[in-house]
């Protein structure tokens, strides 16, 4: 019997559909990969490889074997993944353009029965299969790598048998951290949106930024991208030599945040139409920072979709250079982060609680704090550019060296174990009434202005990067820094008097704290009397 595969192109078809976060469990095999590499490298190697990659829905029991063989036809594949979204996908990376091309070339227009589809044509396809179906056709199922954390019963259960706080720390970023493939299917969806973009833009790129790429992402955060139009933005432009030149006519308005709106309103309804597998479409174009919001359904991603945000790439850079100069920067933001999360201090909502870059900003100030300090200032790091990292964006001075061999370190032994437990001192005891937290001087400055939380926004000097924390949330988050803390120190604390010795790694002072299974008695007995923390007798 012959089986026969045949591509289908994926088109978008006029249904709504609920937009929802993918789950799945499992444990990730990472491929990390050390080294300095600078962000900007890291950018154009992902993004070039996501050029050359498709995204294919097929049948779980798709023969992986056929798959591949039918696939080669096309072209060189160079790498190919499986996961499950609603469906299970298969990202395939051809060694060269030529083989996408091909395999376009090769794709078949769906006949939608009861629907019509939008004429749009993407590399997200679907693989069909037809002729009868041989019973050894039958596989025992693709292997599909997770895309999403594994469950917290089962990460405090694995943090549990670690011996040390340390171990427990590493243990959980290893099952958070974004795995090689998610990275890899981050930067294929933000290729596929450049696909939809490019036909207002043909020069445009689609970047990711934030927690996707600045290596604090844990697996199932949103997709941050922007839409770069740097290329033909006037910006760097060489006056002509010649008497004469000929200019663009281009469609004026009255600001470049006006100019924004009116792209993101175009591609979110480009997005929102055309888009194969893009749902609930939001266009939030009055916010500070307009953007447009969907779910990549494929992926699983929500995606945060803006327009030259060019100083939000640059604190991106930050944050991965700093997570990039001592291996206990990435580990310390990640039990922060998770600490947080776990005890409702973040949400993926929205409010006035302390937002993961408000945290990682806090986490890296207190490194900075450090006696010797385990990373320097930002203004240190300035200081070391040479004239090709020089950056002046909107006029917010955002230089700082990008040649890692350049920064000297100083040299702190600290323990994981010992950051945690001082970073809930710190933060216990921080005076937050009356200072800024400061990541450009590295050291607490007058607050500028009236806000229960003040963190200099480390590009735009004038801004609070916590501005819409308030006093409530900012008392919860004193609150449990002081409970964990104490549950940390409980560790090393003599048995008797009362204080109940774990045994190694098993305590409510570990980092399974942080996690709600994980929680200590004390704090579910204040959440049950108060709803929340008690955070008034922190004061
Ligand atoms: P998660 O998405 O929560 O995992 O973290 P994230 O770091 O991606 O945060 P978020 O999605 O909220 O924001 C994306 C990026 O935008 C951040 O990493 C920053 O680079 C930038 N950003 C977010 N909030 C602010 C802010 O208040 N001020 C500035 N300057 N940049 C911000
Ligand atoms: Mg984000």
């Amino acid at each position: 019997c012959v089986q026969k595969a045949h591509i289908c192109v994926s088109r978008s078809v006029g249904t709504k559909v609920v937009a929802t976060q993918a789950e799945d469990s499992g444990k990730d095999e990472r491929e990390e990969k050390a080294g300095p590499k600078s962000l900007s490298a890291f950018l154009v190697e992902r993004q070039e490889q996501a050029e050359r990659s498709v995204l294919i829905s097929c049948h779980p029991k798709t023969s992986e074997k056929k798959f591949l063989k039918y696939l080669s036809r096309h072209g060189d594949i160079k790498k190919h993944f499986f996961y499950d979204s609603y469906g299970t996908y298969a990202v395939v990376e051809f060694s060269t353009q030529d083989g996408v091309r091909s395999l376009l070339d090769a794709a078949v227009i769906p006949s939608v029965s009861h629907e019509s589809a939008v004429p749009f044509k993407s590399r997200l396809l679907s693989l069909r299969t037809t002729g009868a179906v041989n019973q050894s056709d039958q596989q025992p199922g693709l292997q599909c790598r997770p895309q999403s954390t594994v469950p917290i019963s089962e990460l405090i259960q694995t943090l549990a048998r670690q011996e040390t706080v340390d171990q427990q720390i590493m243990c959980l970023t290893q099952a958070y951290q974004l795995t090689e493939e998610n990275s890899r299917l981050r930067f294929l969806v933000c290729s596929l949106l450049k696909d939809i973009a490019a036909a207002y833009f043909p020069e445009c790129t689609v970047k990711p930024f934030g927690s996707s790429v600045n290596g604090f992402g844990k697996l199932g955060c949103d997709l941050d991208m922007f839409l770069d139009l740097d290329d033909i933005s006037g910006r760097d432009v060489q006056t002509p030599k010649s008497s004469l030149s000929v200019e663009y006519q281009m469609k004026r308005a009255t600001s470049e945040r006006a100019v924004t709106q009116s792209i993101l309103s175009v591609i979110g309804e480009c997005v929102d139409q055309f888009g194969p597998g893009c749902v609930g479409v939001q266009k939030i174009l009055n916010a500070r920072c307009p953007l447009v919001r969907f779910s990549h359904q494929p992926s699983g991603f929500q995606c945060d979709l803006t327009v030259n945000n060019r100083v939000a790439l640059k604190s991106t850079e930050l944050l991965y250079l700093y997570g990039l100069l001592d291996r206990r920067v990435r580990l310390l933001v990640f039990s922060v982060r998770c600490w947080a999360r776990a005890h409702s201090l973040t949400s993926s909502i929205p409010g006035a609680w302390v937002t993961n870059f408000s945290l990682t900003v806090m986490v890296l100030f207190f490194l900075q704090r450090r006696s010797p300090p385990i990373i320097p200032p930002l203004d240190h790091l300035r200081q070391l550019a040479g004239p090709a990292d020089r950056s002046v964006i909107e006029g917010n001075d955002c230089t700082f060296v990008s040649d890692f061999s350049k920064i000297q370190l100083q040299t702190n032994t600290e323990t994981l174990e010992q950051l945690l437990n001082d970073f809930f001192e710190f933060y216990s005891t921080f005076p937050f009434g009356k200072m800024s937290i400061n990541i450009r001087k590295g050291k607490e400055q007058n607050k500028p202005e009236v806000a229960p939380l003040h963190i200099q926004n480390p590009f735009e000097t004038s801004l609070n990067v916590s501005k819409n924390v308030n006093s409530s949330q900012l008392e919860r988050f004193v609150a449990l820094c002081r409970e964990s803390a104490w549950l940390l120190q409980q560790r090393d604390a003599p048995p008797g008097r009362g204080r109940r010795r774990d045994p190694p790694g098993l305590g409510t002072g570990h980092p399974a704290a942080a996690v709600p299974g994980g929680r200590s008695q004390k704090s579910k007995e204040k959440e049950k009397g108060t709803g929340h923390a008690n955070a008034s007798r922190v004061y």
